[in-house]
Parts: C-alpha cells; sequence; structure tokens
C-alpha cells in the first residue's frame, strides 16, 4: 500500500486543481498521491487524470457529503469554487463554509482554499467610486471568496489563503485577447491605464499550490498572493506585438466603458481591473513574484507564456 500523503483535489480537471494534480503526478519522487475530483469520472480529462496514476472519485461542492467522503482520509486538500459556472458570490461563501467544515470533520492536516480579496475592506459599499453590484458586492468574485476566508479560521483548519492573480490565458478562453480594428491592427483593451496588473499562467497556480504543500508548515495560516508578471496594458500589447508578429496596440478605456461592453460578467470585471488599477501597490505587494519563483521554480514570464500559447490566442 502506498504510503504517500493524499491530497484530494478539487477542480482537477479544471486550470487550478489540474495545474496542481499534474505537478504532482509529473513528481515521481513526490511525497503527495492525487485525489481528483471531478463530477464525471467518464470524461477524457478525468480519464487522462486516472491514466497518470490519480485516484479519481466523483463528487460536487455544492453536495456536503460527497465533498465529505471525498475528503475522508485525505491528508491535504485544494479548495476552489466556480463563479462563473453561476455567477453568484453568495454560492462561492456558502461554498467555503461547506468547505471548512468538511475539512475540519475530515482532520485534514493542510487545507488550501483559493481565495481572493474582498473588495469592500478597500471600496466600502458606500463609495460611489465603483457601483454596487447585486446590492451588495462591489466586485462579486471576489467579494465571495474573501467573505468566506473565516469560515476556515473559524473551524480551526490549518489553511494557506491562496490567491491568484489574472489568468493570461483569460486571452485564449475568455475572450480577451486582441481583436481587430477596421484597419487591420490589433487592439488589446484593458480599463487600467498606465497601471500594471498581476498576471499568471494558469497551468502555474496549480504549481505554486504545490509548492506551498512542500513547505509543510510555513504556510499555515498565511496569505499567499502569486503572480509571473506585472504589466502593464502599453507592455503586455508590445510583448503580444512580438509573440504574434502582429501590430497590437493598447486600447486603455474607463472601466465605466469597460462595465457597460455588456458581455456577462462585464460589470463585475470592470471593477476588477478598476480595484487592480486603484489599489495597485497593494495588489502588486501581495502577489509577489520571488515568493512565486521560490514556490515554483518553473513559472513562466508573459513572454514565456506567450512563446508557449500565443498560437493558442483566437485572432478573428
Ligand atoms: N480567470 C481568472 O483570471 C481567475 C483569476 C483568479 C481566480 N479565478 C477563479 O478561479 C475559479 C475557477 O477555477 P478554475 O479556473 O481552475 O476553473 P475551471 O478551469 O473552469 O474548471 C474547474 C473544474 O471544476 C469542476 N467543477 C465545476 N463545478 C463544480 C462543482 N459544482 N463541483 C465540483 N467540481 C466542479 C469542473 O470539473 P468537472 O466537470 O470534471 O466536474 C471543471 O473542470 C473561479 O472561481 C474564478 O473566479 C479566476
Amino acid at each position: 500500500m502506498s504510503t504517500k500523503k493524499i491530497i484530494t483535489v478539487f477542480g482537477a480537471t479544471g486550470a487550478q486543481g489540474g495545474g496542481l494534480a499534474h505537478a504532482i503526478l509529473n513528481d515521481a519522487n513526490s511525497e503527495f498521491a492525487v485525489r481528483a475530483v471531478t463530477r464525471d469520472v467518464n470524461s477524457d480529462k478525468a480519464k487522462e487524470l486516472a491514466r497518470l496514476g490519480a485516484e479519481v472519485v466523483s463528487a460536487d461542492i455544492d453536495d456536503k457529503e460527497s465533498m465529505q467522503r471525498a475528503l475522508a482520509g485525505a491528508y491535504g486538500a485544494y479548495f476552489v469554487t466556480f463563479f462563473w459556472a453561476h455567477f453568484s458570490a453568495e454560492k462561492e461563501t456558502a461554498e467555503a463554509k461547506n468547505m471548512a467544515a468538511a475539512a475540519k470533520e475530515a482532520g485534514i492536516k493542510h487545507a488550501i482554499w483559493s481565495t481572493l480579496e474582498d473588495v469592500r475592506k478597500f471600496v466600502p459599499l458606500d463609495d460611489d467610486s465603483m457601483p454596487t453590484l447585486h446590492g451588495k458586492y462591489k466586485v462579486p468574485h471576489f467579494d465571495g471568496k474573501g467573505e468566506g476566508d473565516h469560515f476556515f479560521a473559524e473551524a480551526g483548519v490549518p489553511v494557506t489563503y491562496l490567491m491568484a492573480s489574472f489568468y493570461w490565458d483569460n486571452m485564449i478562453y475568455f475572450g480577451m485577447g486582441p481583436k481587430k480594428g477596421d484597419d487591420g491592427k490589433f487592439i488589446f483593451t484593458l480599463p487600467m491605464g498606465d497601471k500594471k496588473m498581476a498576471g499568471i499562467a494558469g497551468e502555474d497556480i496549480g504549481k505554486c499550490a504545490y509548492g506551498i504543500f512542500k513547505k509543510g508548515n510555513e504556510f499555515i495560516g498565511k496569505t499567499v498572493g502569486i503572480a509571473g508578471g506585472q504589466l502593464s496594458g502599453y507592455e503586455m500589447a508590445s510583448d503580444l506585438s512580438k509573440a504574434l508578429n502582429k501590430e497590437v496596440v493598447y486600447n486603455t478605456v474607463t472601466p465605466a466603458q469597460y462595465r457597460g461592453f455588456g458581455f456577462p460578467g462585464a460589470d463585475d470585471l470592470g471593477n476588477m481591473f478598476q480595484f487592480y488599477a486603484d489599489f495597485e501597490a497593494h495588489c502588486n505587494k501581495t502577489r509577489d513574484l520571488k515568493l512565486s519563483k521560490k514556490l515554483n521554480p518553473d513559472l513562466l514570464s508573459f513572454d514565456a507564456w506567450l512563446a508557449k500559447y500565443a498560437k493558442s490566442i483566437p485572432l478573428d
């Protein structure tokens, strides 16, 4: 029987959990084994994880009993929620509460909770510089997670609070890449002015999480922010131009204009970019490049991410 310590990985077929699962599975000498959680053990991604050596189990983060089963006997757990599947901050907070309770009950020795800032601590709800959304949030997909932090502490779960940055992969999967303008040039739009925003390769989040688990108790009770680079829109456009071999021009709009773009979640993202810009010093200080590199020596810079993925950015 394996003596490896089991880490239950929620979202194991996705960006964050997938990065962690693969980081462990790719390390033949790892002290950890992967219990990969999915809602569909027969999907191609789930089967691939099983082929690589993961124990693949079925659970849903909205079903507390299935979550408890997935955590039974595990040493560690990676907890992530899925805002964009439902757009509900309340749901994320409730999921965090259930995760914390289930982790406590299972006696988890080290949990990583994938969280983000509760922006209302920086921009109070009565501050009109940023519109309040859904009645009680500033950046719903941040606030709901941040509001969930206290459940882990209160339950007495040994937890590391992990804060990711803007995935550069959003240019591939979220329609945020350069768009062809009428004059044939490509336009890269962000409401960031000349402010620098922390970003990261999606695959690096899980690799950093693996680094945190490997450090044992060092990061328990701590908040760890991670990033692979901190770049302005001008710098990103310039790097995109070189990688794509096409002229990419940065188009800076106001957060209000961005919120008005009208796609689902544009208001939430407009507020998020405004937070990244207005609290540039905080966001970049919290998401520390040196620490990220220490946790994950393979950490990709934006240029390195482009060298690997620029060809996957849709350009029409
Ligand atoms: N995009 C960004 O720039 C960014 C930055 C920071 C934080 N985030 C946060 O990252 C979170 C999403 O993480 P991700 O990007 O790793 O997700 P992802 O790549 O979209 O996929 C996550 C996986 O989770 C599983 N899943 C979905 N709903 C589930 C449920 N109810 N129960 C159990 N498993 C479920 C799905 O697997 P199965 O279908 O196999 O079950 C899916 O493959 C969001 O909350 C977002 O706010 C995003």
